[in-house]
């Protein structure tokens, strides 16, 4: 099937369509109507309808959406049907609260080491991941194939850090620090600012009071 360029829209609400279809696979549901996915997601299902259309459309009239399927699918489309290797720059909360998290590696994200430059961590490891120290990581880079770093570390440091990752063949950059990152076309960068959404919150909030 041929694949349409899909709009950044549709693409920033897959994940959670992979969240859900995944509870309901989980859940031993082997199909869902639109309005039966509508309801549960809170959009309407003309919605659902045009964003899974983008892909030749998985429903059938009448059947509604195999969720198997459409979850492989939108797992194809997301990438998440073969593995990625990553590492964590930065070992200090931020850096291990995230390589605590195992739910990662159910994804396909496999966290491979951490790196700090905090002589007091070497040697520690998180869930049996080690931590060792930023002078090892070109040659890590060179011995293992790593694709994505995840910058846990304080924004001064992090255009360093991420020129030596890039040189190195790393091609996606989850990026906690809040500073700009300049770097090549090819290479992906996915900024997080978990302050934005609070920042989201509090403005809903204070919508309400003004109700
Ligand atoms: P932290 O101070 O606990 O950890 C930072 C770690 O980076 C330390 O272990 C330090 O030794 C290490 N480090 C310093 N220079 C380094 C270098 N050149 N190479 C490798 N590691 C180095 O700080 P925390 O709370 O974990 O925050 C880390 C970063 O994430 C900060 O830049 C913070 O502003 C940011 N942050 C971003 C959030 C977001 O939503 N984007 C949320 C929370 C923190």
């Amino acid at each position: 099937m041929e694949q349409r360029k899909i709009s950044r829209a549709v693409i920033s609400r897959l994940p959670r369509y992979y969240r859900y279809l995944g509870d309901l696979l989980e859940a031993g549901v082997e199909r869902i109507s639109s309005s039966d996915l509508s309801k549960k997601m809170h959009v309407t299902a003309s919605q659902i309808r045009q964003d899974l259309n983008n892909f030749g459309g998985f429903g059938q009239q009448g059947y509604g959406y195999n969720v198997k399927y459409l979850y492989t699918e939108i797992g194809k489309i997301l990438g998440l049907d073969r593995s990625h290797n990553f590492i964590i720059i930065g070992a200090g909360n931020l850096g291990q609260a995230l390589a605590n998290y195992a739910s990662f590696e159910r994804s396909g994200f496999i966290l491979k080491s951490l790196f700090d430059v905090n002589p007091r961590l070497e040697g520690v490891t998180i869930r049996g991941i080690p931590v060792r120290m930023v002078d090892e990581l070109k040659d890590f880079l060179k011995n293992n194939d790593i694709e994505i770093a995840a910058l846990t570390l304080p924004k001064s440091k992090a255009i360093e850090v991420a020129d030596i990752l890039v040189d190195n063949g790393v091609k996606g950059i989850w990026n906690f620090a809040h500073t700009d990152l300049s770097l090549p076309k090819d290479v992906v960068v996915e900024n997080v600012h978990l302050s934005d959404t609070l920042m989201k919150l509090s403005y809903n909030l204070c919508q309400q009071d003004k109700e």
